[in-house]
Formats: C-alpha cells, sequence, structure tokens
C-alpha cells in the first residue's frame, strides 16, 4: 500500500509521524494501524529501552550503574521489525515484557548516555527504513525526531489505560494502574528527555475512541501532507 493508500502524504518520500504519550494510550495499536495504512514500517522506542534492561539484567549489571548498562546495550546488536524485538538476532518480544523487565525500565531509560546511545540507534533504524515511518514513544517529537512531518500526542482517562494494559498483561486492574502512576511519574519527572508533549503536537484523546477511529483521525491529518 505504498503510497498513502490512507493518507495524502507522497508516496516515497521521507515522511515521519511521531506518536509520544504515556503507557496505555494506545501509541503501538494506532502507529501500526497508521504505519500499515501508510505503507511504511512502524518502531517501538519502547522496545529498545526494554531490551537495553533485558541486556542489563541477563549480565547482572548494577542498574544504576550508568557506564555498566551502557557497555552491556552497546554491546548488543538490536533490532526491530514488523513489531519484533531482536537482540542478537533473538526475538525477545515476550522477554521484554516480564513483570521483571516492566519494574525496571524506567530506572534504566533514566540513564542520559543510555539514551544517547538508543536515540541513536532509532535514528539509524529510520535510516534504514528509507526515512518513513511511523514512530512512537515518550521523546519521539521533542529529541528523537523533532523535525517529524506530524507529531500526535495521545492521551486518555487513568482507568482506561489501566483497564487496556490489564488486558495486555493479564494482571489485575488496580495493581497495573498503581505501576502506570508510578512510571508515569518516573518518566515525566526525570531530569533527561521527560515525557512532555511537542509544543507543536496535536492531542487525541483515545478514551471514547475505538483503535479504527483513532487511526482515522491521524490518517486525516496526514492527509493534509498531501
Ligand atoms: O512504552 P513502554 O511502556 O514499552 O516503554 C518502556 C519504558 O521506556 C517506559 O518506562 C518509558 C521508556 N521510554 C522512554 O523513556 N522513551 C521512549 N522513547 C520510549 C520509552
Amino acid at each position: 500500500m505504498t503510497g498513502g493508500a490512507g493518507g495524502g502524504e507522497p508516496a516515497g518520500r521521507r515522511f515521519v509521524v511521531a506518536v509520544d504519550g504515556p503507557g496505555g494510550v494506545g501509541k503501538t495499536t494506532l502507529s501500526r494501524g497508521v504505519a500499515d495504512a501508510l505503507g511504511c514500517a512502524h518502531l517501538d522506542t519502547g522496545a529498545y529501552y526494554r531490551a537495553a534492561a533485558l541486556v542489563a539484567m541477563v549480565h547482572r549489571v548494577d542498574l544504576s550503574n550508568e557506564a555498566e548498562v551502557m557497555a552491556a546495550a552497546a554491546g548488543a546488536v538490536l533490532d526491530y521489525e514488523d513489531g519484533v524485538m531482536l537482540v542478537e538476532g533473538i526475538d525477545v518480544s515476550r522477554a521484554i515484557r516480564t513483570g521483571e523487565v516492566t519494574a525496571e525500565v524506567s530506572r534504566v531509560s533514566a540513564l542520559a548516555g543510555l539514551r544517547l546511545l538508543l536515540v541513536g540507534r532509532q535514528r539509524e533504524w529510520l535510516a534504514s527504513h528509507g526515512g518513513r515511518g511511523v514512530v512512537e514513544g515518550r521523546d519521539i517529537g521533542t529529541v528523537v525526531f523533532p523535525g517529524a512531518d506530524l507529531k500526535v500526542f495521545l492521551t486518555a482517562r487513568p482507568e482506561v489505560r489501566a483497564a487496556r494494559r490489564a488486558g495486555q498483561e493479564s494482571a489485575g486492574i488496580a495493581a497495573v494502574r498503581e505501576e502506570l502512576t508510578r512510571r508515569d511519574h518516573l518518566d515525566s519527572t526525570r531530569p533527561v528527555s521527560p515525557l512532555v508533549k511537542a509544543e507543536d503536537a496535536v492531542v487525541i484523546d483515545t478514551s471514547e475512541l475505538t483503535a479504527a477511529g483513532a487511526v482515522e483521525e491521524v490518517l486525516r491529518l496526514c492527509a493534509g501532507f498531501g
């Protein structure tokens, strides 16, 4: 479907959609849907931070030791393709979503040096995909691709976010809500690249939207680039 079947953006040229927001707002579902409709690739940058945390944990690195965490991540080949996170060619998509990794990933993602390293890898990913992609995370519109063609910042009511995540993780809603609140706080108060809306981002509240409805809304915005 290359050629912007669902949106008006021109075929073939560089085109980046940045999708930011906290956990449980529907970033991955939306980003995949938009990428499919535009005929381009999708990148979940959270998977890179989770993979870095996993690699450090497997190497039994002290997660507050930035140099050691960075050395472990720098020595690992990370790839992301079609929703699958690969470390050294091994599919770690499930391993990076265990409770252990989820509990530690905010700590790891607050390390400035590690962020620099992973932002570099994320930019390489886009270059290797012809400069076209839908990229989701926390700092995509502000730091990774501040020149993105379209920036979307997703929000949703806390109870909606917790219910969505609980469904994905087969965990209780109360525990998930507590974990989301803890991570929101860590992610938005860290000194480096905190979760903030880019000034030029379009805010979409997904609380009352279906997945297809949210995709349609973003495709409508993309159509403005025809
Ligand atoms: O989206 P997620 O829950 O899989 O993200 C995992 C963690 O990584 C989360 O604590 C926020 C962090 N993260 C980040 O700091 N910057 C990004 N671009 C993406 C995720």
